[in-house]
């Protein structure tokens, strides 16, 4: 299996991931709380490039059924209902809902690109997971981290570093790593027992912290914390088979109207 890691959205181009698995990785924290929305029984979530894409969605699926979810800066975006911080999105919040999230660098690479097959959602939290689902998908795999405001990230190469370090004890053979998949695999086994540090000596953890946010980081750094693999399909985010957003039809709970979502 070749496995490329890039370290930014923008160092990746369509031919490089046309025809792989790719793998999206926001360590902190964009991944990460998508990764605990869905477990905690959000049924999708839709990443857009800006915070208005994300109210529409919810003017066309109806305020009820939508939160509105993302940060600038680092900071819930006005008159959202939730911020980016994975401790926020509690069962008792996102059950049964559509989270419509827009950040500053985790939800971009799902938006830069045509993907011609699911899209996993990759952090520490769901390590296993993901592993789980590359093996069975057996295809060349591309690792898009998302990078801290275009330039490279420490936290987002860590993830991957531990997801190939994973993937070398698996049954899989012949991995052939690009130089960026090198470094990354360096990194995590440099500082593979001590993840929460590393994590807090990146330049975001570091932002994090000192806009209070240690707890999330401390949250993001947990390994296999859930055994879900999100995938990104049809311009959502989901554990299981995207909604039907265009077919007319409605959802079991509360008679969602999804016809013709079209942004
Ligand atoms: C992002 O998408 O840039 C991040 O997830 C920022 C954050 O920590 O909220």
């Amino acid at each position: 299996m070749r496995i490329d890691v890039y370290f930014t959205p923008d160092s990746v181009t369509q031919k490089k991931i046309d025809g792989r698995q790719v793998v999206v990785i926001d360590a902190l924290r964009a991944s990460s709380t998508i990764v605990t929305a869905l477990a905690n029984g959000a049924r999708a979530v839709i990443p857009v490039s800006e915070s208005a894409m994300a109210v529409e969605v919810r003017t066309k699926l109806g305020s009820e059924h939508v939160l509105l979810g993302g940060e600038q800066g680092g900071i819930k975006i006005e008159n959202f209902d939730l911020g980016n911080s994975p401790l926020e999105y509690k069962s008792e919040v996102v059950n049964d809902k559509i989270v419509a999230m827009s950040t500053t660098n985790g939800t971009r690479p799902f938006t830069m690109f045509r993907y011609n097959r699911a899209v996993r959602v990759g952090s520490f939290l769901n390590l296993s997971a993901t592993v789980k689902q590359i093996c069975a998908s057996g295809l060349d795999l591309a690792f898009i981290c998302s990078g801290n405001n275009g330039d490279f990230s420490l936290e987002d190469t860590l993830v991957a570093g531990g997801i190939i370090d994973k993937l070398a004890d698996s049954t899989i053979s012949e991995i052939e790593l690009n130089d960026s998949a090198k470094l990354a695999a360096l990194h995590f086994s440099a500082n593979r027992d001590r993840l929460l540090e590393s994590f807090q000596e990146s330049e975001h953890g570091k932002r994090l912290v000192s806009l209070g946010f240690s707890d999330d980081v401390t949250y993001c750094a947990r390994i296999d914390v859930f055994d879900i693999s999100p995938q990104f399909e049809d311009g959502q985010i989901s554990i299981s088979d995207p909604l039907d957003l265009s077919a007319g039809d409605t959802l079991p709970s509360g008679g969602l109207p999804i016809k013709g979502l079209e942004l």
